[in-house]
């Protein structure tokens, strides 16, 4: 079954630990006004005030930039026009299902490059770059990395870069890095193409306002796409979007302070289980993805959630089977019940 098929029909449970963003701000907390929304807009390529507002929150020139639904679509738009039937691209591996079911789709020869659990989940640079053949076009990787939160930092991203082909980043996630902000790898050479969206950091999903940043030849292509597939986006959320980028200061707070109270909660955990459990304490982002030292994950993760209604996420969905992903974006009894609960399965 499909990760999102998976995510969306079989992970709900009264303990729901297998999301991956920050709990969802709700509507009546932003200062919006019936009066402020409306059906219909001037269309084009997403509303220009939104445009405008993503301008000044990316530091991207606009014609850099293309509006998207949400970091999905912009990973479709995105991928579409960057590869081709047939063409040569590295996906990162373990990964979201999506991207690699994404350059598959398209007919890419898709090729893959470890990230080792291991070792933090680090790119081994030299090797990724003894893969590249003169034909590879295309590096698709995400920073930070679903499942574990692992950083790629600016000096490796630049390494990254300098290998030759284009560089694919989705970052949605780098949105979380609250305390300590990372640059868009964007901005790090003129091959870099990266996603981002409201969602995960914000807990603003619903509003679906995702982007993408690329160089300027590259936009026309990825209009023609949106195009192609949905024409405009809804205008009213278009609208919220733009009150809740005006917003953003006490939203990214309230975001800040829930991941550093469940970042202690989960790091008190982990420590707590290092026998049953391989993790790096967590230092940011929003989800770890422990390795099962012995036993079946997924037969791990069927008792848990049938016999003590809490969910996390398998590994193999992953591609990393004996792993599995706990979301911090959740309220924090949410996460402390759930967490109680993982603790008693691991010692029965
Ligand atoms: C790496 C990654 N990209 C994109 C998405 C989807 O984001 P959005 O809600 O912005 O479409 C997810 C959601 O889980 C994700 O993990």
């Amino acid at each position: 079954m499909p990760y999102l098929e998976w995510a969306k029909l079989r992970s709900t449970a009264r303990f729901n630990l297998a999301t991956s963003g920050v709990e969802n701000y709700p509507l009546r907390d932003l200062p919006a006004r019936i009066e402020d929304l409306e059906i219909t807009g001037p269309g084009l390529y997403g509303y220009p005030e939104l445009r405008e507002r993503l301008v000044r929150k990316t530091g991207a020139p606009d014609e850099s930039l293309v509006l998207s639904i949400g970091t999905s679509m912009a990973n479709f738009i995105a991928l579409s026009a960057l590869i081709e039937r047939g063409q040569d691209v590295l996906v990162e591996q373990p990964t979201y299902q999506p991207m690699l079911h994404i350059a598959q789709w398209l007919g890419a020869k898709v090729r893959r490059f470890t990230r080792d659990p291991a070792n933090e989940w680090k790119i081994d640079i030299d090797r990724l770059r003894g893969l590249v053949r003169p034909e590879t076009k295309l590096i698709v990787l995400s920073n930070l990395h679903n499942p574990s939160s692992a950083l790629i930092p600016e000096n490796e991203m630049r390494e990254i870069g300098a290998i030759g082909p284009r560089v694919f980043v989705d970052e949605v996630y780098l949105e979380a890095m609250f305390d300590s902000p990372e640059r868009s790898s964007f901005f790090l050479g003129d091959n870099f193409t990266i996603t981002n969206s409201l969602t995960k950091a914000y807990g603003l999903s619903g509003l679906r306002c995702g982007w993408i940043l690329t160089q300027p030849d590259l936009v026309p292509r990825m209009h023609a796409l949106v195009d192609l597939t949905y024409g405009v986006s809804a205008h009213s959320a278009e609208r919220l979007s733009v009150i809740a980028l005006d917003h953003l200061a006490p939203i990214a707070q309230h975001a800040r302070e829930l991941l550093e109270r469940n970042r202690q909660l989960v790091n008190a955990f982990l420590a707590a289980h290092a026998r049953q459990l391989e993790c790096a304490p967590s230092k940011f982002g929003t989800c770890v993805a422990p390795r099962m030292r012995d036993g079946r994950v997924e037969d791990f993760c069927r008792r848990l959630r049938d016999e003590f209604e809490t969910s996390v996420v398998p590994g193999h969905f992953f591609e990393a089977p004996q792993h599995f992903r706990i979301g911090l974006g959740g309220a924090s009894d949410i996460l402390e019940q759930g967490l109680e609960r993982i603790a008693t399965l691991l010692g029965q």
